[in-house]
């Protein structure tokens, strides 16, 4: 058991809800629309980082006549528009009896709880799902100055539940998350993608393996 932990940070897209595959669905179709190379090895680079960081390491493969500021924020919003039309179709069923009962479960034993996100869809999104009574606290995107790696979003997650750095810990799925909760001085964890990389403190199978941790 991690002994000084007292509060719980979670990031949304990738480790509670799936959205990911909507990010990378219209993102794709944008690129594709550019004529633009687009694959899931280019889409695990977007993890974690805001919009416009992701549109600019999309672009990276553009070959196509010089972007104005004003073109590729217009992209981005159309980006955004297709991305929400996804998320208009998620429902409370796209959360697991998994993350829910471990989220119940982490909150019994009386840690608090907080989502670190990014996004700035995050409100929305759990509104959809019915999960934002989870939480304690929700630090997203419209938050923030400074997007993951930066730990900017996490130290506001953190304040928000009255923790220090070193009383929290941070669940991830994406490398630039575990490198903003290592700069930040937390303790990382690491599912999915982020399982992989060296700078991450734990490493989950599942999300419910928390318990065994917490
Ligand atoms: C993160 C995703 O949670 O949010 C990134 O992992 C995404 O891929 C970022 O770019 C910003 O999301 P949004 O919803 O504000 O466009
Ligand atoms: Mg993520």
């Amino acid at each position: 058991m991690e002994k000084n932990i007292s509060g719980l940070i979670f990031d949304l897209d990738g480790v509670l809800v799936f959205t990911d595959k909507y990010h990378y669905l219209a993102w794709k179709q944008i690129a594709d629309e550019m004529g633009i190379p687009f694959d899931e090895t280019i889409n695990d680079k977007l993890r974690g980082v805001s919009r416009m960081q992701s549109l600019e390491i999309i672009l990276e493969n553009y070959s196509g006549e010089h972007l104005t500021d004003k073109q590729k924020s217009d992209i981005a919003e159309r980006k955004n528009a297709i991305y929400r039309s996804y998320l208009q179709t998620m429902t409370p069923d796209d959360v697991s009896e998994e993350v829910r009962n471990t989220l119940e479960m982490l909150k019994k034993k009386g840690y608090k709880l907080a989502v670190g996100s990014s996004s700035k869809n995050a409100g929305f999104i759990l509104e959809q799902v019915a999960l934002r009574d989870a939480f304690d606290a929700v630090s997203d995107g419209n938050m923030i100055t400074r997007s993951k790696p930066d730990p900017e979003v996490f130290i506001k997650a953190a304040q928000l539940i009255g923790c220090d750095a070193e009383q929290s810990a941070v669940v991830e799925d994406a490398e630039a998350g575990i490198d903003a909760a290592k700069d930040g001085g937390m303790m990382a964890v690491a599912i999915g993608n982020a399982t992989a990389y060296d700078r991450s403190d734990i490493r989950l199978d599942t999300i419910s393996d928390l318990l065994l941790y917490f």
